[in-house]
């Protein structure tokens, strides 16, 4: 194992020394307990459980989030920092919706890497797939924690074919549980050839490390029962010979995952994985713009991946977070915001460490902060030191399913907009306005997003809303010749509508009405997606 030698000698050490990545994994696989464990290792907190206790106590707050908590979903998303070793650690949260949703995939366009956490029980579970999907639409690069080693586990090649058959990606052993369940020991770590044995006795101990020469050192059998350590010898040598060795090339183009076994809650293999993201997760990498904007390059860039409204339900503020693309930002510095053309100080950017925020007084390339701001800053504006940049990469997704929606009291359909225009450009859903009559068409990825958008309007803006169903049931945005486009507008009124950032919209309730376009309107083209970059 590379002792963490920078892959790329030639970036700036503070740039080199930075790893921005997202866990991903399906609900209960272990995320939150592998977050607390990294923030514990590094030495972000003192004491496993505050996250939780945090959240807990953040979560009593409201009805709303009550419901996020019954439902198990957590819709509040953040980006944490820490350090571990020499390294700066970037890590951030994916939303934990069971509804996919364009959140969770914009969340995926900030880092660099993900790790996929799976439950050894149960292996590869349906939101991982999708996730990981996403992941291999940028050819992320996924390191595989396999959690849960300390309660009856899948046999451990059943694991590692699964995720490649699965996910159609191949993998590498960085480790080899000994022993499952109860009898489940620790791990024979085949990057150092260390025995790592878990310490049951208390949780929050890193394990213990035994250094050997390989598996014929005497020293394993007085750690490892006879039975045990036969298995452990027949089992590596099988993989060594039926699976691919570590290439660090293979690893960051996204072709193959080393994976970890390891038990969160038991801090054992956390290390490990944070060790191997030091060395394998890639250095902040270049991104995609007009041009490529390498995070080298002296003048700071970054895009905003993510808006987050009402985190503070006694100000109205919004938090833009923004991923840096290049350069080295100081507080106070003046960017240009590409969208409006205008010089904006940035003088309270923050940056989250553990659950706190921070002020930060600089950041590099890779870093995730937070701008405060009154709605100016959307999903997608570019910042830069003058250039006139354009992120690509960033889509808005057509939604799969309409809904109207209107204010229980008639008289406050404005207050309503207002509330709509928010979530809308916080991204958290699609909101439309017909041409012709009144109201709003909401449009979402997943059904649960109703519930949760009507708990928020209500809780945020003091507004009951209903949900109806719509004649509508998807959305197109209409691309083409501006004059085309009116045309096209005129002739089809009762179908169109504008989206929030103005741009016309044909609402649609068949395929059958998508075809008729195609074939009498050869001269606009409906869209379902399109592309955010904040011009
Ligand atoms: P998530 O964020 O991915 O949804 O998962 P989370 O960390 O909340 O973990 C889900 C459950 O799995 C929790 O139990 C947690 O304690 C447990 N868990 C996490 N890692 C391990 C592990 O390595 N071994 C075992 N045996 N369990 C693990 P819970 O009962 O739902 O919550 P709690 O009562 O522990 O808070």
């Amino acid at each position: 194992m590379r002792d963490h030698a920078p892959n790329r000698p030639d970036l700036p050490p503070e740039i080199a020394r930075r790893r921005t990545f997202a866990i991903i994994s399906h609900p209960d696989a272990g995320k939150t307990t592998l977050t607390e464990k990294f923030l514990l290792f590094g030495g972000a907190i003192q004491m496993a459980g505050q996250v939780r206790a945090k959240g807990e106590a953040r979560r009593t707050r409201s009805d709303f989030m009550k419901m996020e908590q019954d439902r198990g979903i957590s819709v509040s998303a953040s980006a944490m920092s820490f350090d571990f070793r020499e390294f700066r650690f970037n890590l951030v949260d994916t939303p934990g919706h069971s509804d996919f949703s364009e959140d969770t995939y914009r969340t995926l366009t900030a880092v660099d890497a993900a790790i996929m956490v799976i439950d050894g029980a149960k292996g590869v579970e349906s939101q991982t797939r999708k996730l990981f999907e996403v992941c291999r639409l940028r050819d992320l690069p996924i390191l595989t924690f396999c959690n849960k080693m300390d309660r009856e586990a899948r046999e451990t090649f059943e694991i590692i074919d699964e995720i490649q058959e699965n996910l159609a990606i191949d993998v590498t052993p960085a480790s080899w549980p000994i022993g499952q369940g109860a009898e489940f020991l620790g791990c024979y770590d085949l990057l150092r050839n260390r025995l790592e044995l878990m310490d049951r006795a208390d949780r929050n101990r890193v394990a213990e490390s035994v250094v050997l020469e390989g598996l014929n050192d005497p020293k394993l059998a007085a750690h490892v029962p006879a039975h045990l350590l036969e298995q452990l010898r027949e089992e590596v040598e099988m993989a060594r010979e039926l699976l691919p060795p570590l290439d660090l090339k293979s690893v960051q183009e996204g072709h193959l995952t080393p994976i970890w076994f390891g038990s969160a809650i038991n801090s054992f293999g956390v290390k490990e994985l944070m060790e191997g993201i030091a060395a394998y997760g890639p250095e902040p990498q270049p991104q995609r713009a007009d041009r490529e904007v390498a995070p080298e390059e002296g003048k700071v860039a970054g895009f905003v991946f993510k808006v987050q409204a009402n985190m503070d339900p006694k100000h109205r503020d919004r938090v833009a977070f923004v991923r840096l693309a290049s350069g080295h930002f100081t507080r106070g510095m003046k960017l240009l915001h590409v969208r409006s053309k205008k010089q904006m100080a940035v003088s309270n950017p923050v940056l989250f460490l553990a659950a706190d925020r921070e002020l930060a007084e600089e950041a590099w390339a890779g870093d995730i902060i937070g701008i405060p701001n009154h709605g100016q800053l959307r999903i997608g504006d570019a910042l830069t030191e003058g250039e006139a940049l354009r992120f690509t990469g960033i889509p808005s997704f057509a939604p799969e399913l309409l809904q109207a929606c209107r204010a229980g009291d008639p008289m406050k359909a404005k207050h309503l907009g207002k509330a709509l225009t928010q979530f809308a450009e916080e991204g958290a859903a699609k909101v439309f306005r017909p041409m012709i009559g009144s109201g709003f068409i909401v449009g979402v990825v997943g059904p649960l997003q109703f519930e949760v958008l009507a708990s928020r309007v209500e809780l945020e803006y003091g507004l009951p809303v209903r949900f109806e169903p719509s004649q509508f049931t998807s959305a197109r945005w209409v691309a083409g010749e501006k004059e085309a486009v009116e045309r096209f507008a005129a002739a089809n009124r009762q179908h169109m509508a504008e989206d929030s950032d103005g741009d016309p919209v044909f609402l649609t309730r068949l395929q059958w009405d998508i075809d008729r376009v195609a074939r009498d309107w050869p001269e606009v083209r409906l869209t379902a997606t399109k592309e955010l970059h904040g011009t």
